[in-house]
């Protein structure tokens, strides 16, 4: 287990080959074992494999092209609906308004998305998750008719590689790893460190073309707001009230 764990890479070029209803059962089964805040379990796995549709969220997804060409997508959402039903049927108050329940069902979905892309690993298959499918979550849930008190969380590609890139370098652990407190100190240093790691395996990969550091990547990506939609979205599903 902590090999295959260790060995993660996303993969996003695939080979034709369909996957058997089997391989998709032991997928989804295995993102329902994942633990669930309260055994709320809101979350719902939505699975794709009609071509026209998956082009259709590829392009929703911001053209991301293995969403159509992986052989099976799926999509994960925060799915509160039958929750509502449960209220319904014990004449209780239906409170999803806060913060917290946007919380519950997106972690209840990362933690799905994560046991099935593992679980897809373990059949010899790849993946790589799409948060592309928040760019436009209203036309992800008219696509795909999702109801009341659900969202699009993320999506997950998975198929035969057809690709074999190498591992992306993660953070120097006294970055992420501390002990008994947060250790603001060491994060300046440790940062300057995972830059040159990062530079180094940017320009390794490119033949020197690219040579951006991990810092410079990321105040580019928090220097605008990002996916506005997602909380008008959520309001209109009945959350954050
Ligand atoms: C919630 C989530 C959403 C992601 N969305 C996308 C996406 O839309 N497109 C994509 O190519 N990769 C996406 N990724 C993959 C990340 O880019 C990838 O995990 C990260 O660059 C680290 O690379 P690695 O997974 O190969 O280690 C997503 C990953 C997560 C966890």
């Amino acid at each position: 287990m902590i090999e295959l764990i260790k060995s993660h890479r996303s993969i996003r070029a695939f080979k034709e080959s369909p996957l058997t209803d089997n391989q998709i059962d032991l997928i989804t089964e295995s993102g329902q074992w994942a633990p669930t805040s309260h055994h709320v379990q809101a979350y719902s796995i939505l699975v794709i494999k009609d071509e026209e549709k998956k082009k259709q969220l590829a392009a929703l997804a911001g053209n991301q092209v293995y969403v159509e060409k992986c052989p099976v997508f799926f999509v994960i959402c925060a799915d509160f609906y039958r929750l509502k039903q449960a209220s319904e049927k014990h004449d209780q108050p239906f409170e999803v308004g806060e913060q917290e329940q946007v919380l519950v069902g997106s972690i209840d979905a990362a933690l799905v998305a994560q046991n099935m892309l593992l679980a897809a690993r373990a059949q010899g298959l790849g993946g790589v998750m799409i948060g592309g499918i928040r760019n436009d979550p209203e036309a992800i849930s008219t696509l795909l008719e999702l109801p009341q008190y659900t969202f699009p969380v993320m999506g997950l590609c998975v198929g035969y590689p057809d690709q074999d890139p190498d591992q992306k370098p993660r953070m120097p652990k006294r970055a992420v790893i501390h002990e008994e407190r947060y250790n603001q100190e060491i994060i300046g240093e440790a940062l300057e460190e995972y830059d040159q790691t990062i530079s180094l395996y940017y320009s390794e990969r490119t033949n020197g073309k690219r040579k951006d550091t991990w810092t410079e990547h990321m105040a580019h990506h928090f220097s605008t707001p990002k996916r506005k939609e997602v909380g008008n979205h959520m309001k209109k599903q009945g959350f954050l009230k």
